[in-house]
């Protein structure tokens, strides 16, 4: 089975990626503009600093905004959580359900399960819902709206692998919720890892954690642990 091949998702896929691709295109060229004016590092702290002081208000900002994987950020997506033959995954950060899509289409295809997502804009959790029906995948996704500091406080079993992509300061705070739900062995895959408290959490194996900065999407600051504890 591969849901990610002429599969209702993989049509939706295809779409959903031209349309994010349109509607982020300003977003993503005022944001070169912003790297290129200065230092890469800089650019990312600007981003951290805004987000910590505001993160709702950042995220209100861009709720038009797709900001959501790369096709082949999200074809690693699916393979790892096909690899752990995930059926338990908590995401933070939804929008649009295109990343929810591949690791949904992933739970399918290992034999069914449930995606705990979580979405702070009610405008992207009624799109996500939309989205994730034409793609055939409802019934596998519960988006949880409001603040994932509340809404994945219990996330009610065991969890295969767990997506953080959400408010880039909230990684760390997220991580703690999650980690005693987190099966031995799970991936803790994390996109625009930034936050210096979650490298370096993720980074000191005294916490139970393997990681290493991944190739994928070079400047976006992937990061991919694992739990070993
Ligand atoms: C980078 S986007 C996620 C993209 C998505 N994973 C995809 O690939 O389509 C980050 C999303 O996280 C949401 N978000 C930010 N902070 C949040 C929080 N504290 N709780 C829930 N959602 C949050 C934002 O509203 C935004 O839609």
């Amino acid at each position: 089975m591969n849901a990610l091949i002429q599969t209702p998702a993989a049509s939706a896929l295809e779409r959903l990626h031209r349309v994010a691709e349109a509607s982020d295109r300003e977003l993503k060229e005022t944001r070169m503009a912003h790297l290129a004016s200065g230092s890469a590092g800089q650019a990312i702290a600007d981003l951290l600093a805004e987000d910590a002081a505001d993160y709702k208000g950042v995220s209100h900002r861009y709720a038009g905004n797709f900001l959501s994987v790369s096709p082949a950020y999200g074809r690693f997506l699916y393979m790892m959580a096909r690899s752990v033959r995930a059926r338990r995954i908590v995401e933070f950060g939804s929008s649009m359900a295109v990343s929810t899509i591949y690791l949904a289409s992933a739970i399918r295809d290992n034999g069914g399960g449930k995606l705990i997502g979580s979405e702070l804009e009610p405008s992207k959790v009624m799109r996500a819902q939309f989205h994730l029906g034409a793609a055939g995948l409802g019934d596998l996704v519960e988006i949880r709206e409001g603040d994932a500091l509340e809404t994945l406080k219990d996330v009610g079993g065991e969890v295969d692998l767990l997506l953080l992509d959400g408010s880039f300061s909230l990684y760390l705070p997220v991580l703690k919720l999650v980690e005693p739900w987190l099966k031995p062995g799970a991936p803790v895959l994390a996109e625009n890892a930034f936050a210096a408290d979650f490298l370096a959490y993720v980074g000191d194996p005294a916490n139970g954690y393997l990681s290493l900065p991944l190739p994928i999407d070079r400047g976006r600051g992937n990061v991919f642990s694992v739990r070993v504890a």
